[in-house]
Parts: C-alpha cells; structure tokens; sequence
C-alpha cells in the first residue's frame, strides 16, 4: 500500500476537523466502566496536535456492535468523560451521531474545542458505508483524520465513505501502527512464529490459512482451541465449540500437515464445570476432557511446549490470550506466553487485538514488546498482506 498523508502534511490551523477514532473500549464486565483505556490513551498525541493549531476536533468512533440501533449501555458518554480527563478538557458530548442540533453543537466549539459524536454504529447507515451518512459526516468538517487503525478494516462510513468526500489523512496512531506493523515483518526474521488465540475460529479463519503460508509455526490457545481440538478427533466436553467450522478446520490442518509450517494444538488444558471465576476446575490431558467440564485455559505442559517454541523464535506476532486471563485460575497460560516473550533477546514481537494488550498492560509488560497494536482484527488483516479500506482511501503521500 502506498504511503499515506498525514496530518502533518497539510495545514491545519483554525479547520474543523473530523477524526475517526477507535474507541471500543472493553468494558468491566455488567458495567459501563472502562476496564483499559489504552485505545483512549493511543489517540492524544493527535487529538493535542490538532487542539495546540486551534481547530475544532468532531471525534467519531463506534463502540460495540449495536447493529443500527440505539443501545443505551453503548453510548459513548463514559469514553467522553475519560477523554475529558485526559486531555484536561470538556469533551462535548454531541446529541447524537448527525443531523441539525449535531451540526449546531459542532458550530458552537471554541477554536481548540472538541466534541464527540454519539456511537456511529447507532445510525443504520454506517455498517453499510451509506453515502448520505459519509456526505452528513463531511458536512460536519472541513478536514477528515482517520486516526483509527482498529477500525480501518471496514469499509463503514465513517472510516471509508466520508474519507472521499473531504481531504482525508492519516492521524499520528495510524501513522505508527503502518510504520510498526510494516516495518516489523518486513521481511520477517525467522523462525517467524504466530500465537493465535480468542474465542471464535470464525473470526480467524481465514487469517489463519494466509498465515500459515508466512509463519513457521503456528500455536493456537483461547476457546478456538476446542474446534481445533474437536477438528482433531477429540472430545471437549462442554467447550463451546463452532461446529459449521468443524470441517474446515479438520481440512486446513491436514493443508497444513503437508506444507511446512508447524501446527501447536493444546496438549493438556485447564477445565470448570460452569463459565465462572469460582467454577471447580482442574488440569488434564487434552484427551480426557468429560462432559460437564469445559476448556479455560491451556495447561502447563502446553505452555511448556509454546514456551519452547517462543524462545527459538526471532520473530512473535500474538493474537488473542490462551484463556479466560481475567479470572486468575485461568490466567496463567497468558501469563506465561506473555512473559516468554518479554523475555525474548532481540526478537521482534508484535501483539494485536483489545485482550491481548490489556493482558500485557495489566502484567506490566507491555514496554517489553516490539509494538502492542491498537487493532485486533485489523492488525491480523494488514499482516497478511491485505488492503485495510480505511487507509486506501486515505490521500497518497
Ligand atoms: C475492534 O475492536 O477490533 C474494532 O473496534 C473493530 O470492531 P468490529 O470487529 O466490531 O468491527
């Protein structure tokens, strides 16, 4: 992909500027506090760019899945407050995603104001990239900053529509999260392994199969392991397991079996008889695994085995924790994944998506990685090579 303006680029001084940001936070669980505002955190050095030239900052984000409708425990009213304490300033919060009091309320922002827009993911039109929401969004500014790079994988409205209707540059996160990600694996060290957990297969299949054709080794954790495991001949009790991927897990590991990238499945794994923080559990082979019980996290032995990988490795791309590492019983195979590749000597070491750095901003480690990305499923997506339309539609440098 060629290389993108960016806010440095063009003048800004006194513009209204709209910039997309990525603030889809996770939440405490039940609740409406924010349990890591890393995402937050990553956006300032552009939003205080653009505050310090006197323009009027219009913040868009999504938050959830909402599906186009209003979903009050999705509002972006606790992310405005916490921006608000960060930057030191009232973020306004605007009445809605657009329309006349919207328009009004970007109008009345004192130069170096800023103002955040209510959850686009409200508005039917974003998931569609409808072209009456992005010519609504551009009307708003005169500039558009695409500062969310978790986001830049969708062609949503706000990240791809409305990037043809204005100038449309890149902000400073998007900026380094290219420069990080690019650089990183360009061409990769080797060996050049990928961990990939998370709960959903479907979320990563076809990642995987693109992957498998870069990496040496790849070793997989979190809830997906079950199909795998399940893909695999094995029983996994009451693991929730996505049975339509069954079948094209089972083909890409034999597609695998004769190629020469190697493929780590979980040997042992900790079990709970509920999805609960106090739930019974214990360690066993991945073989034994009775019904009633269901997989948390990978067991020692399997963290052994990755462990081992890890450190023959010069290159780590890390996506997705190997269990549930917000409740301390099922924490520990993230811990140890996580501290095998703090302690990698001169490897590069790249980790994406939302769980996976709050596991290692959470243990401290973060400042040990090559780079933790802001983006999850987008980082996955620029990794194997392909096109992110919130970037293409970016103007070239
Ligand atoms: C993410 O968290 O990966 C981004 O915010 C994109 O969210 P989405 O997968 O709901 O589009």
């Amino acid at each position: 992909m060629s290389k993108k303006k960016t806010i440095r680029d063009i003048n800004l001084t006194g513009k209204t500027v709209l910039v997309r940001v990525d603030y889809n936070v996770p939440f405490r669980p039940g609740t409406t506090q924010i349990s890591d505002d890393s995402r937050i955190q990553a956006t300032l050095p552009t939003i205080r760019y653009l505050l310090e030239r006197k323009c009027k900052v219009v913040l868009v984000s999504h938050q959830g899945r909402p599906n186009g409708q209003v979903v009050e425990e999705m509002r972006m009213k606790p992310v405005a407050e916490r921006l608000s304490a960060l930057l030191g300033i009232n973020v306004i919060q605007a009445p809605g995603g657009v329309g006349s009091e919207v328009t009004r309320a970007v109008l009345a922002l004192p130069p170096g104001g800023a103002a955040m827009l209510e959850n686009i993911r409200f508005m039917p039109g974003e998931e569609k990239n409808d072209p009456k929401l992005a010519a609504e969004l551009a009307s708003l500014a005169d500039v558009y900053v695409n500062d969310a790079f978790g986001t830049a994988h969708r062609a949503h409205a706000s990240t791809e529509g409305v990037a043809h209707k204005l100038p449309a540059v890149a902000g400073l996160l998007m900026e380094r999260e290219l420069e990080m990600l690019g650089s990183a694996l360009d061409p990769p060290k080797r060996p050049f392994t990928a961990i990939v957990g998370g709960a959903k297969v479907s979320d990563k299949s076809a990642v995987l199969d693109r992957l498998a054709q870069r990496v040496d080794a790849i070793l997989i954790g979190g809830g997906m392991a079950a199909t795998f495991l399940k893909a695999n001949g094995l029983s996994v009790g009451s693991s929730p397991v996505e049975d339509e991927r069954v079948a094209s897990t089972a083909k890409f590991m034999d597609r695998i079996r004769f190629g020469n990238t190697s493929l780590l499945l979980p040997v042992d794994v900790v079990v709970a008889d509920a999805f609960a923080e106090k739930a019974h559990h214990k360690t066993l082979s991945a073989e034994k695994i009775a019904h009633g019980w269901r997989i948390m996290d990978i067991g020692p032995e399997t963290a052994a085995l990755y462990e081992l990988q890890i450190r023959k490795s010069q290159t780590v791309l890390w996506n997705g924790p190997m269990g549930v590492f917000e409740w301390e019983p099922f924490s520990h195979g993230t811990v140890r994944i996580a501290k095998a590749l703090a302690g990698l000597k001169g490897a590069t070491t790249v980790l994406g998506g939302g769980s996976t750095a709050e596991a290692v901003e959470k243990l401290g480690l973060a400042s040990k990685m090559t780079h933790v990305s802001t983006g999850g499923g987008a980082s996955l997506e620029f990794l194997e090579g392909r096109t992110l339309p919130g970037v293409a539609a970016l103007l070239d440098a």
